[in-house]
């Protein structure tokens, strides 16, 4: 099992990003061997400070680190550190089909009314990722919903190219399967349940940021909007309440229990015994890990080296594929 996948580096990590992604990043080490990496090739392709994309990813490396990324037993580099990535995308843009591109939905929503004005890069942004994820012949790949289209996509590719360039007895690439984690996943704002939690909500009461002192974690959750009804004993009977289903779902995707079964403790009392339970148990998976990220996030040293000794690594796993990619398409180097 060969687990690839990437982030953004958006900076300002938060528990939505935590629940939704990099817990599941760190529980599959157990599982394979993981390449993780931040996509920062990808950040240039809307609007962005350059400057400010460099912060972003030696942060997003120490969160990361934080979290439970394992950097002797996973690979963890920033793309533009792994030229292979560009590389294989140029050559890939041969097979992948505009028809194909066209159809994608995150190019449409990122670029809005104004396509003819949207960069050339968010246009191939799926070119890259599947370049990303084929150049080291990626068998799961984690991701959110919203980038399943994006898999396929890379499947897609892989396929024709596998077609057109190479036998059947030896294919260049290996298809990858996308690994969805459950909706329970899905984490909304704390002052409205029918938001996401995110970055950008100018409200830093909505989310709890992985860099939140205990303190602050509590505060959020016993400020956080809630309705005057008790607490059902069963999921079904959140239907209709958007913040009472998000911070339940909160508490269950972090204690690792179904919604049902934290219902069927909680059942019945009101959000003045649900809501100190739920910073509790926040504090207690969250405070280790921003207090790791506070020792990390400023050693800029040690997040280079990091990182540079993941893209050694990551650079001589690609080394064979991008050498079968180029001598399949004819070109000599
Ligand atoms: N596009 C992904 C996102 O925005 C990030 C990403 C880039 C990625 N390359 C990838 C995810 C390869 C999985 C595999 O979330």
């Amino acid at each position: 099992m060969r687990v690839v996948s990437g982030i953004q580096p958006t900076g300002n990590l938060h528990l939505g990003n935590y629940l939704g992604a990099i817990r599941n990043w760190v529980a599959m080490q157990e599982e394979g061997e993981c390449l993780y990496f931040l996509a920062d090739l990808h950040a240039i392709s809307m609007p962005y400070d350059p400057a400010e994309l460099t912060a972003n990813t030696r942060e997003m490396a120490a969160a990361l680190v934080a979290c439970g990324i394992d950097t002797d037993r996973s690979v963890l580099f920033n793309q533009a550190r792994v030229p292979a990535h560009s590389e294989l995308q140029w050559l890939l843009n041969g097979t992948a089909r505009m028809g194909w591109l066209k159809r994608m939905t995150q190019f449409k929503d990122k670029s809005g009314k104004n396509q003819e004005g949207a960069s050339i890069a968010l246009f191939t942004y799926p070119v890259l990722q599947a370049a990303d994820v084929l150049l080291y012949q990626a068998t799961h790949v984690p991701v959110g919903e919203d980038q399943k289209q994006h898999l396929e996509l890379a499947r897609d590719i892989a396929q024709k190219f596998n077609n057109d360039y190479a036998s059947e007895e030896a294919p260049v690439f290996t298809l990858p399967d996308p690994i969805i984690p459950p909706a329970a996943a899905r984490i909304m704002s704390l002052r409205d349940g029918s938001a996401k939690m995110s970055k950008s909500d100018p409200s830093d009461m909505s989310r709890i940021n992985l860099t939140d002192d205990a303190d602050t974690i509590m505060q959020k959750v016993k400020k956080a909007k809630t309705d005057p009804e008790p607490l059902p004993s069963e999921a079904a009977g959140l239907v209709g309440r958007a913040e009472a289903q998000n911070l339940v779902g909160i508490y269950a995707a972090m204690a690792g229990e179904s919604v049902d079964a934290v219902l069927a403790r909680f059942g019945g009392q009101g959000f003045g015994a649900f809501k100190p339970a739920l910073g509790d148990l926040l504090v207690a998976h969250l405070d280790p890990i921003g207090e790791r990220f506070r020792a990390l996030k400023d050693d800029h040293a040690a997040l280079d080296a990091i990182l540079v000794k993941g893209a050694q690594k990551a650079a001589l796993m690609a080394a064979p594929t991008l050498a079968a990619t180029y001598s399949a398409l004819g070109l000599a180097r």
